[in-house]
């Protein structure tokens, strides 16, 4: 099997030395031209969109009215002059009969917790039912064992099920009484979904003799779901949560055989240090070799119907899922764009076979079980910061997937994903992490948050879309679909803002020309368009403020102009958080925000309580004070 290195020098041949640096002062000079031309505007734009801002004087993209803030280090949230943020969740919070409040000295119990919103909230969506009331389907990545047991452990049964009760998604209704968002402890459609609920595995993968156990001989029905990280939400109303590291959970005190697939995925027998394996059989791979094949999906829950099933979508293939951005595409097949969060990893796309049909709800139900999977070859031209571009299917029988290759069927190649997109030579890019397509434009952006192997691993030459070695930063990337078509096999890429530190740099490493000493940040992470076209950058970087990421401060959230590329800090978190969720009610006038592990590493946050409190994940509500559209 050929290696991704082989696949990127045999598909994209490039002299060996000169491509980095001649993408640094590429880089560079474009940075210093458009610097003189104006502040705030991105390297990408090549000339078009500077003119306009610069000599029309008229609105060119969305307006961002906002005044921006600075960079800070305190323990709490700051937003612009004008604007409010109030709690309106956090984990531990009851939301099922028979729940109790959040207990700071024990932290809960296994059966409080799965009666209470899970840890770390990470991706969220509002589906709204008139302009005062909604529900909210929230993930709880994982826990953070330093505040969920006293002695910081998971060290016995009753602890690992705790743990895995803070695991999953939160579903609750929220209402807005007198102009405050609320959440309903008690309300109907609020429920609990854990690393233990009930699900079905559908699409071509299911009843795969690689996803049968002894527990399930079906191969069709999983228990459970864990380290949600990102989500989307479908046209027909559903919320779609996506499993990232969940390969980190499995282990076992026996050895391993010699899997390339395990090691692909990094699945070990020493696991990620979550401990649930020496308390529950099911996570000793020894046990149960096949039990991890079960996760690694994007799952489909229906928040409407608290007792429904939710399904695990295996066409949209198995890696470590971001998010899934979902997009009708003009002609109505369904297409979602997924990054998979690891470095030298993939962004994939899956295209419907059946088309959406917004006359007939019922008929929409199961179209993610059916399509075609995609990954994404970048052509890399020398010294260019944007490019062409190429979808290549994952089918069986298609591109070498064959039998010799190592895959038996197509229910194998969507089972090892990762394996099969080496095969087909896609592009190793730096940790794909959110994708956001925009609301009315053919576009479409994702966060390379940052990767420590580029231009260091063999596997991973520094490559256009992912243009500087030992990258600390991250950067943005947008493509454009050929023709506007979602469905097409052929794009043009080029590089959004490339983050940086323009105070100690001079070089690529100082980002794009939109990147200020007022605006820096690392590691952009969450991505999100609302209604007029923002683009809203959350990240998930190093917030020690010190060395490479000095005047940086605590993670943070930022609105760009995806016409001009201009960016304005809209939000600084806690100490020790990272920002991520973005939801938004219909009216635009209410922004949910997810403050993720505050404190995380026992560093010094009591947030969101104050004063000595146990820090806890928390949604905040943002509004302005005028009753206004966020960020307008
Ligand atoms: Fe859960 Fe890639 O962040
Ligand atoms: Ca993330
Ligand atoms: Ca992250």
């Amino acid at each position: 099997m050929n290696t991704f290195d082989e696949n990127d020098q045999r598909n994209h041949p490039r002299p060996e030395e000169t491509d980095f640096s001649r993408m640094v002062n590429t880089l560079l000079s474009r940075r210093q031209m458009l610097g003189t031309v104006g502040a705030g505007v991105g390297l990408f734009l090549g000339g078009q969109g500077v003119a306009q801002a610069a000599n029309s004087g008229a609105q060119v993209g969305p307006r961002i009215g906002f005044k921006p803030i600075a960079a800070n280090s305190f323990d709490t949230i700051t937003v612009p002059a004008g604007y409010q943020w109030r709690v309106l969740a956090s984990w531990g919070d009851a939301i099922l009969p028979g729940g109790t409040g959040f207990d700071p000295v024990t932290r809960g119990t296994a059966i409080s917790q799965s009666l209470s919103i899970g840890d770390n909230n990470d991706g969220m969506s509002f589906f709204g039912f008139s302009a005062d009331h909604g529900v909210i389907a929230v993930n709880n990545e994982y826990a953070n064992y330093e505040y969920l047991f006293a002695n910081g452990r998971c060290s016995s049964i009753e602890d690992t099920r705790k743990a895995q009760a803070a695991h999953g998604v939160s579903v609750f209704e929220v209402r807005r009484i007198g102009g405050v968002w609320k959440l309903q402890p008690q309300a109907r459609l609020n429920r609990r979904i854990t690393a233990n609920t009930e699900m079905r595995l559908s699409g071509p993968a299911s009843g795969s003799a690689l996803l049968k156990t002894q527990a399930d001989p079906t191969g069709t029905v999983a228990l459970g779901t864990f380290n949600n990280c990102a989500n989307g939400r479908t046209p027909w109303g559903t919320y779609l949560t996506c499993e990232e590291n969940f390969n980190g959970y499995f282990g076992t005190a026996d050895s391993l055989p010699d899997n390339a697939a395990f090691k692909r995925y990094g699945i070990s027998a020493k696991g990620a240090g979550h401990n649930w394996f020496p308390f529950d059989g099911r996570f000793d791979l020894a046990k149960n070799p096949n039990e991890p094949n079960r996760f690694g999906w994007v799952v489909e829950i229906d928040p409407m119907d608290p007792t429904s099933t939710p399904i695990k979508r295996t066409a949209l293939g198995r890696f470590k899922h971001e998010n899934a951005e979902v997009v009708v595409n003009a002609d109505g097949h369904v297409v979602v764009y997924m990054g998979d969060d690891e470095k030298g990893e993939h962004i994939y796309k899956f295209v419907s076979a059946k088309k959406f049909d917004a006359k007939n709800p019922k008929a929409n139900r199961d179209l993610l079980d059916e399509g075609t999977l995609y990954v994404a070859r970048f052509a890399t031209v020398e010294g260019k910061a944007q490019g062409e571009g190429e979808w290549i299917e994952l089918t069986h029988g298609k591109n070498g997937l064959t039998a010799e290759a190592g895959f038996k069927d197509q229910a194998e190649v969507l089972i090892h994903t990762r394996l099969a997109a080496t095969v087909v030579g896609a592009t190793t890019m730096d940790r794909p992490e959110w994708v956001a397509v925009h609301p009315t434009q053919a576009q479409v952006y994702v966060t390379l948050t940052n990767n420590s192997d580029r231009g260091v691993k063999s596997n991973q030459a520094v490559n256009g879309p992912n243009p500087r070695a030992k990258n600390v930063y991250g950067q943005i990337v947008r493509w454009m679909p050929k023709g506007g078509d979602h469905t097409s096999s052929q794009f043009t890429w080029e590089i959004f803002a490339l983050a940086g530190n323009p105070t100690l740099h001079k070089d690529a490493y100082a980002g794009s020309s939109n990147i200020t000493p007022d605006n820096m940040f690392n590691s952009p992470d969450g991505l999100a368009f609302d209604r007029d076209g923002r683009l809203w950058i959350q990240t998930d970087g190093d917030y020690s403020n010190a060395k490479e990421f000095a005047g940086m401060g605590n993670n943070q959230m930022l609105c760009a102009n995806p016409s001009t590329g201009e960016i304005k800090r809209f939000l600084v978190g806690p100490v020790g958080c990272e920002i991520t969720g973005i939801a938004f009610t219909p009216d635009q006038k209410t922004m949910f925000v997810g403050i993720q592990h505050p404190g995380e590493k026992l560093t010094p946050s009591h947030f969101p309580q104050g004063g000595d409190a146990v820090p806890r994940s928390t949604i905040i509500a943002i509004a302005r004070r005028d009753g206004g559209v966020v960020g307008a």
